[in-house]
């Protein structure tokens, strides 16, 4: 079968790393990125032998790359109509408009945790729904927070039955590339009690119910989740069996913050740069052991989330569901990742 063209509408934090992550993949090519207009990230889609593309059809946008010293292949319904599905990667709120743009081009499309869930109806985790999203012609992979949460609380859901969930979200301000966010000097609550973060979800897996309250604190690398699980009555878990669990569960990582010196975000992601992902990044969900405990029918735990990166290998088990490539998330999740791994080497 010939490889997948994917098109990745939106080269920025998440656009980019997904480019690299279908790069990796044996079974899907890029068919091109695209930027609004000349600037440094195009060099990056040049030395990464991208084609490039211009987000609008615009003649005078498509031909400022030219003028901009970069070789630009024309508009997006020119990529469109050389792909067989597209990621957009445009920034949040966007969606509606390349919504149209897709169905009209008759293009499976995937969007992210910036767009609503309505906006197609369906949304995306590879460990709750991928079989949900077999063949559907476009999907959303929820966000960084949703894709963390559905990380640890699914299998535990798949365990134990359904489960009550309380978070609080301490989110990054900004990421490291972007200087127009803020607080800087505050520790800012989302005034919307309870916030949308937690409940979203509710758009992914059943048996669920959750609230979340959450507060962005100035720092630019990762969010941390502080849970609060009630579990069933007759949940049969201590400390140790949910540890085993989250052990053998893809894309999460729990090591101790004093036994393995990891005691902040900080070592975390010292540790994901020695894994040598491109731009450091950590696409699993760090859980600290040591902040781990069962008490009663009570669960707490700490988890930190990659804000820029869980969600990447997402979007290629999400590649993977829409064109019916693999119905099997597991194996899905396990191609991808080895993918992305035998690329660094
Ligand atoms: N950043 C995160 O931590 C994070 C985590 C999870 C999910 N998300 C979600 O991922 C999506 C992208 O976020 P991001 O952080 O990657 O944004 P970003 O860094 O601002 O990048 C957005 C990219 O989209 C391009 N763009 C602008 N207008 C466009 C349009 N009309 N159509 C297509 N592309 C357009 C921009 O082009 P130029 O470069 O030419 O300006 C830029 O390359 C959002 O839905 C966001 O909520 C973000």
């Amino acid at each position: 079968m010939p490889d997948v063209r994917v098109a990745i509408n939106g080269f920025g934090t998440i656009g980019k790393r997904v480019a690299r992550a279908v790069q990796a993949q044996p079974d899907m090519v890029v068919s091109g990125v695209t930027k609004t207009g000349p600037s440094h990230g195009c060099s990056l889609a040049e030395r990464l032998g991208l084609p490039l593309y211009c987000t609008s059809d615009d003649k005078s946008d498509i031909a400022s790359f030219e003028a901009g010293g970069y070789r630009v292949n024309g508009g997006l319904s020119d990529l469109l109509s050389k792909s067989d599905i597209v990621v957009d990667c445009a920034p949040g709120k966007l969606g509606a408009s390349n919504h149209e743009k897709y169905q009209q081009a008759g293009i499976k499309h995937i969007f992210q945790g910036g767009e609503k869930h309505n906006l197609t109806g369906m949304s995306y985790t590879s460990c709750s729904n991928h079989s949900e999203n077999l063949g559907a012609s476009g999907t959303r992979v929820v966000s960084c927070n949703t894709t963390g949460l559905a990380r640890t609380l699914v299998p535990l859901r798949e365990l134990v039955g359904e489960l009550k969930v309380e978070c609080t979200m301490i989110r990054r301000a900004a990421d490291p590339g972007d200087s127009g966010r803020g607080p800087v000097n505050a520790i800012k609550p989302v005034l919307k009690v309870p916030s949308h973060h937690g409940p979203d979800l509710m758009t992914v897996a059943d048996g669920i119910q959750i609230t979340s309250l959450a507060v962005a604190v100035p720092t630019t690398i990762m969010h941390v989740h502080s849970i609060s699980v009630t579990l069933p009555e007759e949940h049969g878990l201590d400390t140790n069996t949910v540890l085993e669990l989250w052990g053998n569960t893809p894309r999460v990582i729990a090591m101790s913050g004093k036994e393995d010196k990891i005691p902040s975000t900080a070592e975390v992601m010292e540790m994901a740069r020695d894994i040598g992902r491109p731009w450091g990044d950590l696409h699993e969900i760090f859980v600290w052991t040591d902040g781990v405990s069962v008490d009663g029918n009570t669960l707490r735990y700490f988890q930190a989330i990659h804000q820029e990166s869980d969600v990447v290998p997402e979007n290629i088990d999400a590649i993977r569901a829409l064109l019916s490539l693999e119905t099997d998330w597991r194996a899905s999740v396990r191609l991808t990742d080895q993918s992305i791994k035998d690329s660094l080497v």
